[in-house]
């Protein structure tokens, strides 16, 4: 791999699902620097043309083959395709930027929220992680008060869009929506409920704890991002009608007090968050409105009136955008910045997650 590519040739894996499309959108608007583009999905949607930066392009199977030129490999598709595209796309040269939870607590791939660990990018071995699209909005918000008085507990209930589960669950609220008001009964398809005028605790598989592996992601990968391996993080995930954005209250516990104001101040220098309202008012944001736009929105933080020194409060992110395609291509902007494209030497960090 040229370690000083400028226009790096990108293969973009899944570009016709729910995270590639929206992807390719953003690849546009940010002007990201890519030489040739290839886009793959399966032989279902093999010979379908979209249209990036002008140029007209045919979407091909994907296979381990297609890598060959490529420097970077955007891959948006399920873990066991990853596991299978990933490790032939480094064979070929390619850095990996994946979306899936395939690699993402493996410890020689970073995890990473460029606003949060963007450094973590120089110890990549061919392939770097996003985390999961709850988890990035949590991290976002954690991290600058986590600065200010170490968090010793995060409890969160998430509020999840159906875009968090592809381009098949948006369909399918679409379809079940107007069935159920044309007074038709339903059976679920791509998620494990009724989810037209419905909400259910349960996305992704139910582990021996009792809790989903939603939720232990949020506990694994906040702790891997952050660099604090013991941090309790508990969660319950529950899936809504909503099409995009994903919502949570989230409750933080710090070491020492820090009052909703100094909070506010925090979280507006961070870079990526928008705090709207200030403490005490009652504006707050909703999926509605920030689906389709790029920052995690913050509102209604307060003091956590069931612990000495808590903080409630209420976020809101496109987890299509910062919560996945967004993500992987900041990642790539960082890469490119710090100019480490290629497999670096040195030993990743050892930390217990
Ligand atoms: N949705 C989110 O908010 C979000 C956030 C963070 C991470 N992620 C992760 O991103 C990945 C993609 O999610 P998504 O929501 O975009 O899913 P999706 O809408 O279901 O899209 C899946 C993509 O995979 C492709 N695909 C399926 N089977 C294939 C095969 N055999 N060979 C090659 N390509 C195949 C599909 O192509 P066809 O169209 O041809 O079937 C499609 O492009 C998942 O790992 C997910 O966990 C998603």
């Amino acid at each position: 791999m040229d370690m000083n590519v400028k226009e790096p040739n990108i293969v973009v894996v899944g570009a016709t699902g729910a995270v590639g499309r929206e992807f390719l959108r953003i690849l546009e608007e940010r002007d990201f620097p890519a030489g040739e583009i290839r886009l793959l999905a399966s032989s279902r949607s093999a010979g379908t043309r979209f249209k990036v930066r002008g140029e007209d392009l045919e979407v091909r199977e994907a296979s381990p083959n297609e890598f060959s030129g490529a420097d970077i490999a955007f891959i948006s598709v399920n873990s066991q395709l990853s596991a299978q595209l990933g490790p032939a796309a480094v064979e070929a040269g390619a850095l990996v930027i994946d979306d899936s939870s395939c690699f993402r607590m493996d410890p020689d791939v970073p995890l990473v929220v460029p606003e949060v660990n963007g450094e973590d990018v120089k110890w990549h071995r061919g392939i770097i992680s996003i985390p999961n699209c709850s988890t990035t909005p949590l991290v976002m918000v954690a991290h600058p008060l986590n600065r200010e008085s170490a968090i010793t507990r995060m409890v969160v209930s998430t509020y999840q869009s159906v875009s968090g589960a592809g381009a098949g669950a948006m369909e399918e609220l679409r379809n079940q929506s107007r069935a159920v008001l044309e007074g038709q009964t339903v059976e679920p398809g791509n998620l494990p409920k009724q989810i037209a005028f419905n909400i259910f605790p349960h996305i992704d598989d139910f582990t021996a704890n009792g809790y989903t592996f939603e939720e232990q992601k949020m506990l694994q990968e906040t702790r891997k991002i952050m660099h604090i391996p013991h941090i309790p993080v508990s969660s319950t995930c529950v899936r809504v009608p909503v099409f995009g954005a994903h919502s949570a209250a989230v409750h933080l516990e710090f070491q020492g007090p820090i009052s909703p104001e100094r909070a506010t101040e925090l979280l507006s220098g961070m870079p990526g968050v928008k705090v709207v309202g200030g403490p005490g008012e009652s504006s707050y944001p909703t999926p509605w409105e920030v689906a389709g736009t790029d920052d995690v929105y913050v509102g209604r933080i307060r003091r956590d009136i069931s612990s000495d020194h808590g903080l409630a409060m209420w976020i809101v992110c496109d987890n299509l955008r910062k919560g996945a395609a967004l993500n992987a291509i900041q990642i790539a902007e960082e890469v490119l910045r710090l100019n480490c494209l290629a497999p670096s030497q040195v030993a990743a960090p050892s930390r217990s997650v």
